[in-house]
């Protein structure tokens, strides 16, 4: 059960990627602490499951399948957020993904497909969630999900997501100095690795990674997408009222040992000459 401060009855919350990871658990973390919910996945099964949990926990909930990369999309899913809720106090941008190879060899279609996921998406979301709320005049919280490859560079053929991580930490900067004199905050939260089925394949594949990743970070685990929930709630809540503009950091002290990707990407021209 809520306390008062960190209440949500009555506001109407957005949440992107929620068929599974974060933004599922983002998702019913929010309906937990009393929020109407539209969330959107373009994975349909996965999406009406998390509403199915969200339904179980008494709370009113919408779904919106479709793809956040384009701007047709994303203006649908506000047209579709009207007509069903007519309000809107949280807009979560958690969906993404990245395609990842070596800077001289990526595709530039592939680092364009990267920064529309990412950056064009959230942006979107941001412009519609941000009309509407300034409109509606009753102020509002909008969070994006940033990373660690927002603020270090990683490697290991990071180089598109890196770039969009990046854009995503300065819109989210710009965003909030516009809108905070009119009580619209808008912060980014940058996770560490939290496991998710891609990580978990890449790791299954080079199980030294494992290692490579935990000693980056001092918590000594690696995130779960449950870590998010608490910091969702604030986020969305008047508890946070005087919180904007922030890049928080979600990652089990990675950031403050200066962690980054914890993986050196290539051989130096030593190893290889001593191999
Ligand atoms: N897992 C990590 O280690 C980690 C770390 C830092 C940042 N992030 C970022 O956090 C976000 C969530 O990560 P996660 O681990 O929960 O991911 P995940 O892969 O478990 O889930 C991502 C969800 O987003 C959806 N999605 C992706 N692109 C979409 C699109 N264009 N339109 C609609 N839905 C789309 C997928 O269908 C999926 O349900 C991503 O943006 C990711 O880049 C993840």
């Amino acid at each position: 059960m809520a306390t008062s401060l960190f209440d949500l009855t009555g506001k109407v919350a957005l949440v992107t990627g929620a068929a599974q990871g974060m933004g599922r658990a983002m998702a019913i973390a929010l309906a937990e602490a009393g929020a109407d919910l539209l969330i959107v996945d373009r994975n349909e099964a996965g999406v009406r499951n998390t509403a199915a949990q969200i339904a179980l926990l008494g709370g009113r909930v919408d779904v919106a399948v479709r793809d956040v990369s384009e701007p047709g999309e994303v203006r649908a899913i506000y047209a579709q957020l009207d007509n069903v809720f007519g309000r809107i106090d949280f807009a979560g941008n958690v969906a993404g993904e990245s395609i990842m190879a070596p800077p001289e060899e990526i595709a530039l279609e592939d680092v364009e497909q990267v920064w529309r996921n990412l950056v064009f998406g959230r942006f979107c979301s941001c412009q519609e969630a941000g009309r509407r709320m300034l409109k509606a005049g009753r102020g509002g919280s909008i969070v994006n999900i940033g990373s660690l490859a927002s603020v270090t560079a990683l490697g290991r053929g990071h180089v598109a997501y890196s770039m969009a991580m990046g854009a995503v930490a300065q819109m989210t900067r710009e965003l909030s100095t516009e809108w905070a004199g009119h009580a619209i905050r808008v912060n980014a939260i940058l996770p560490a690795q939290v496991l998710n089925p891609g990580l978990e394949q890449r790791i299954a594949a080079n199980p030294a990674l494992r290692t490579q990743f935990l000693s980056g970070i001092p918590a000594g685990r690696f995130g779960k997408p449950d870590d998010i929930q608490g910091l969702a709630v604030l986020l969305a809540s008047d508890a946070s009222s005087w919180i904007t503009g922030a890049l928080i950091p979600m990652d089990g002290g990675n950031l403050a040992m200066n962690g980054g990707g914890s993986v050196r990407h290539r051989k130096t021209a030593e190893e290889k000459a001593a191999q």
